[in-house]
């Protein structure tokens, strides 16, 4: 979702805006804008499209030169994409400037109310209200500048980072965060404000996260943090961030996607690294709550989207190496339902960006409740790492692709090792056992023999880009995959497809089957393969087109299908990993043969800070 980038030091803000604009670009957004400060006035820009449009424009004008800029991509939310929607929003006399991510909830009440002061508006956004009102509380009601940020805030509800610029106040920018992220970046004489860290690490590693409720005042070579409830100064402490720019670059491949993709092969091994010692399961992080977690007598898991299908996939899991019943629920649904919760339940949040509003005031509402919350996030610093009791991380590096690929594989992984440490302590499975499970060593390389199969996927995912719908069909844990299939399909490629359980097919979606249609299923040699084999007779029966990814040569099967693609054979959980990127190659092949635009698809966040 939107993202927000803002400069105060010694350079030229406008390459370190731009740069920062692009690297925000994988959040998802329609339009783009700077603001900076040049001959004493407000200097604005304002473009919807891509960040290369607002650049070749601020290029092309005269060469422009300031130390101080506040800069936005914008996802819209209130008023369509426009260049007037855009970011930066001023006040009337054109004296500040304001940038935001998140939704004012009583921004029409506050308009109303600013409308009848006399105050005119030029865009159709919630956010233009807050700069109107501090400008209110400035002009109006004589506050001065900083007050007057207070004055407005206490009247604001809803979700917000935001970052103010003042002509009147050219060394002071200033920041505030409410359930949106924002962070402080801390150079040689020169600071940041930023969504993430991606948009700022080539200038520096040091940050401060901000928490609900705190603003920070840049003035000059210093700045402060304050609650902006009780305007007290706070201490804050100064983290130092480990992010590689391979990771945030394209490196040899054209996609994000792809290359995230590829990637796969070398993360999983990150995320499992220093995690298995011998026969033990060590996920050091839930140390401190295990014996809440071990000993709780409910447990959640709770997330949205693919994360959502990690769920799914943990719960089979947890339940059936630890005999521990797991219910799994949306975020956006859990947060608001009735589910009883109290001091001895341990709610699970799985989230790859850990900014996700639901699942965040998920986490929050569970607290509340008394229950133990444990993160499985992607990015240290997030929000939803900081809320929870305890976590683990996936370890898999920055995920630009708005499509998650690797953050998947890294959260199942984390979840199965989750399951074996719940069992371990439970004692509900032998040494032997465990130790079977732990076997990852030939991972890596089957990763890699799927990989190199790719211009085979290619040519299969080619034959049927111009079908209009798509089954995905799996039993056990590849029903969960199905789902995450046919979630990979639709975001990038705009082409409808649904996941089912594979005998699930016969009631209901199985109308749907003609020549037209193809099915995909996920064929693993376990206990369930004659009876897939039966699903897909059922399909085939009704002239459905077949495409099986499998572990198993055998000859009924390619007899049945169309298309077979082949992975090494493997047990259900290895064969859960190599067939999510068999899929994961399938949708972004028909995606980039039909012309989408595969990293950032149409109306998509990465980073789903609004409810
Ligand atoms: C799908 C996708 C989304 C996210 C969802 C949750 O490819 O990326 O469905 O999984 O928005 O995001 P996180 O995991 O960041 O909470």
């Amino acid at each position: 979702m939107c993202g927000i980038i803002s400069y105060k030091g010694p350079q030229n803000c406008y390459p370190i805006l731009l740069n920062g604009l692009k690297r925000l670009e994988y959040r998802g957004y329609d339009s783009a804008g700077i603001v900076s400060l040049y001959n004493n006035q407000l200097l604005q820009n304002k473009r919807v499209g891509k960040v290369q449009v607002l650049e070749k424009e601020i290029l092309s004008s005269i060469k422009i030169n300031s130390n101080i800029g506040i800069a936005h991509t914008r996802w819209a939310t209130h008023g369509k994409p426009s260049n007037e929607n855009a970011h930066p929003h001023l006040d009337n006399l054109e004296d500040i400037a304001i940038v935001h991510n998140g939704i004012i909830e009583n921004y029409s009440s506050l308009k109303d109310f600013l409308l009848k002061k006399g105050f005119s508006f030029k865009s159709e956004t919630d956010t233009e209200v807050i700069v109107q009102l501090i400008s209110y509380f400035i002009n109006s009601k004589n506050l001065d500048y900083v007050d007057a940020i207070y004055a407005a805030l206490e009247l604001v509800e809803g979700a917000f980072a935001i970052v103010i610029l003042n002509k009147n106040f050219p060394d002071m920018l200033i920041g505030a965060r409410k359930s949106s992220p924002l962070l402080l970046g801390i150079g040689k004489s020169e600071f940041f404000f930023s969504s993430d860290a991606s948009a700022i690490i080539e200038h520096t590693n040091q940050i401060v996260y901000l928490e609900d409720h705190e603003m920070c005042i840049i003035n000059g070579d210093t700045y402060e943090i304050t609650d902006f409830r009780t305007r007290e100064s706070l201490e804050k402490i100064v983290d130092t961030v480990h992010l590689e720019i391979e990771d945030i670059e394209k490196g040899t491949f054209d996609y994000f996607m792809h290359k995230e993709i590829h990637d796969q092969q070398r993360t999983i091994i990150n995320t499992i690294s220093g995690r298995i010692d011998n026969e033990h399961v060590l996920l050091n992080g839930l140390f401190p709550f295990w014996d809440n977690i071990v000993n709780s007598s409910k447990a959640y898991i709770t997330a949205c989207g693919t994360s959502w299908h990690s769920a799914l996939i943990g719960k089979i899991f947890i339940e059936r190496f630890a005999k521990i019943p797991i219910i799994v629920d949306y975020a956006s649904e859990f947060r608001y339902n009735d589910s009883p919760i109290d001091s001895s339940t341990c709610v699970i949040a799985i989230s790859q960006s850990g900014e996700t509003a639901d699942t965040l005031a998920a986490i929050k509402k569970s607290k509340e409740l008394g229950a133990t919350t444990v993160g499985i996030c992607n990015v240290p610093g997030s929000s939803i790492s900081r809320e929870t009791h305890c976590g683990v991380f996936t370890r898999c590096g920055s995920e630009i692709g708005v499509a998650s690929t690797k953050a998947f594989t890294a959260q199942i992984i984390i979840l199965y090792l989750l399951a074996l440490k719940l069992a371990q302590s439970k004692n509900s499975l032998s040494k032997k056992e465990i130790v079977q499970c732990l076997d990852f060593s030939s991972l890596s390389e089957k990763i890699s023999k799927v990989l190199i199969k790719e211009k085979n996927i290619k040519e299969v995912a080619l034959k049927y880009c111009n079908s209009s719908d798509f089954l995905y069909l799996g039993r056990g844990i590849n029903f969960p995959i199905a789902l995450e299939g046919a979630l990979k399909l639709k975001e990038i490629s705009y082409i409808h497809a649904e996941g089912y359980p594979a005998a699930e097919m016969k009631h209901g979606p199985i109308a749907l089957v003609d020549k037209n249609m193809p099915t995909v299923f996920l064929v693993s040699k376990d206990k369930s393969y004659d009876k897939i084999l039966s699903n897909i007779e059922e399909v085939k029966s009704r002239n459905g087109k077949i495409i099986a990814i499998t572990d198993s040569d055998d000859e009924k099967l390619s007899k049945l299908c169309n298309d077979i693609i082949l992975v090494p054979q493997s047990n259900e959980f290895v064969f859960g990993i190599l067939s999510t990127i068999v899929l994961q190659l399938f949708a972004f092949f028909i995606a980039v043969e039909k012309g989408c635009d595969v990293d950032q698809p149409r109306n998509l966040a990465k980073s789903v800070t609004v409810e």
